[in-house]
């Protein structure tokens, strides 16, 4: 939830001139939305709530939220039992959201800042993994897979972007350096757990201007391009025959919408700085980032061999059986009796499509590299809708509505 605000803030900040009022009204709301709960959930110092809800019970039950009766336990990280991936990354939500909220709600604003800055030492101060400090509670449901290095750095560059004081900036150029091995591993990735490609792109927009030494935030962030262009001889991810990009593991459309959103960044950078990205022979410029990222959209959007979209709502054809307990259900006025924990196992199992169109939702989409979806709500990889997929994908559309007609290929 603090990665998805994390990023709707970052939207807004870069795209959301494209957005044309009403939308970007929508946008700010969804972000407040977000950090009217970090805030709460940060409001005593020391101790940062991380979750709501016995993970074993939730998932054991297929109900409405309207009549859950799990227990609703929180949870909490403090200085003895840390959790800094997690505190850092509610540290760069509420920073990057005090930059949008900057113009249009200078008081929330402010108040936003200062607990970012606030949350953001307790996450440096006491460092440690959530996993470790809450345990099974959060794990294997909410591993954290890549430690709370590049989330404390995350926190810094964007504390920097809300304040421009150099300690944010020095932290980031130190850190970086210290740990530029151990974050190598993950310099492609860009999600939920892993901020590397993100963190490079963000710094790049500074580092660009001159005046600030490039390295190693620009040669790692062209070496990230590189890692996703499809005619890169340095490419490591992969494009299925539809041209869908692809990585294993599941929920890929969190891959094509974050990783374009980032392509996007990166080439308005690169405009301003009249710069091209080099890989071998290879020479990409800013416009070639937008078509692929163009590609992307297209395809969630339904430009693939199926026809589909992958947003649910959008278009003639889109998945009718998402892994969504609320979509499944009926609703409560078409049905007004309690239904059990247990007695929503037929709505979960059924074939038939899900009663409520849960519109604009992206579901995770293919789980192999050949376009092939399987519309079948026990397959969750694939037909899971989650915010982090639609977060990123908010700031491509915003891009393309500013020029529709922009590298359509
Ligand atoms: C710190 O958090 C842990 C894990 O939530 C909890 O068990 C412990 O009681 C907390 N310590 C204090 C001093 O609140
Ligand atoms: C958290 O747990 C997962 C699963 O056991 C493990 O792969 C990962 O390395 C752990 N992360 C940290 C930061 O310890
Ligand atoms: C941009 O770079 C190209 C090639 O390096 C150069 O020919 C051109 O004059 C530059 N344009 C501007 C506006 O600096
Ligand atoms: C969904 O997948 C499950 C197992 O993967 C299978 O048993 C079931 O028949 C499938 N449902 C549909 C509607 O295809
Ligand atoms: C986009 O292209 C369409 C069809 O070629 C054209 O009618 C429209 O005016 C263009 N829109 C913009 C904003 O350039």
């Amino acid at each position: 939830m603090a990665f998805t605000t994390t990023v709707l803030a970052w939207s807004v900040l870069e795209f959301g001139g494209f957005m044309g009022g009403p939308d970007r009204d929508h946008a700010l709301d969804a972000i407040r939305w977000g950090t009217d709960y970090l805030l709460k959930a940060t409001s005593r110092p020391g101790i940062v709530y991380v979750q709501v809800g016995d993970p074993y019970r939730d998932h054991g039950c297929w109900e409405r939220p309207e009549d859950m009766d799990t227990p609703r336990t929180s949870y909490a990280v403090n200085a003895s039992s840390p959790g800094s991936e997690v505190a850092a990354e509610i540290a760069a939500a509420l920073a990057s959201s005090s930059r949008a909220f900057r113009m249009v709600d200078p008081a929330y604003s402010k108040t936003l800042l200062s607990r970012a800055e606030q949350v953001f030492e307790f996450a440096d101060k006491h460092r440690g993994s959530y996993n470790d400090s809450l345990g099974h509670w959060v794990c294997p449901f909410y591993c954290d897979f890549s430690g709370y290095t590049d989330e404390l750095i995350w926190a810094a560059a964007w504390l920097f972007v809300a304040t421009k004081r150099p300690y944010y900036w020095s932290y980031v150029v130190h850190n970086v350096e210290k740990n530029h091995m151990a974050l190598n591993a993950n310099f492609g990735e860009f999600g939920w757990d892993s901020k590397h490609a993100g963190i490079n792109i963000l710094v790049s927009k500074y580092v660009m201007k001159g005046g600030i030494d490039s390295n190693p935030f620009l040669p790692d962030a062209d070496r990230f391009i590189c890692s996703i262009l499809p005619e890169s001889p340095t490419k490591s991810v992969k494009y299925s025959p539809g041209g869908l990009l692809f990585k294993p593991g599941g929920s890929n459309m969190q891959h094509a919408a974050s990783l374009s959103y980032l392509l996007l960044v990166y080439a308005r950078h690169l405009k301003e700085a009249n710069r091209t990205v080099r890989c071998g022979k290879v020479v990409a410029s800013a416009d070639r980032l937008i078509q692929v990222a163009r590609s992307q959209a297209d395809y969630i959007l339904g430009s693939n061999p199926s026809g589909m979209s992958y947003m649910v709502g959008y278009g003639n054809k889109f998945p009718q059986r998402i892994h969504h307990r609320g979509s499944s259900l009926p609703s409560v006025i078409k049905h007004p009796k309690r239904i059990e924990c247990k007695e929503g196992s037929p709505y979960f199992l059924t074939k038939s499509p899900n009663r409520n169109v849960l519109v604009g939702a992206i579901v995770g989409g293919p789980l192999n590299v050949q376009d092939h979806y399987d519309d079948n709500r026990t397959e969750f990889r694939q037909s899971e809708p989650t915010t982090y997929m639609n977060a990123p994908f908010v700031g491509v559309l915003a891009f393309f509505k500013g020029d529709p007609n922009l590298s359509r290929t």
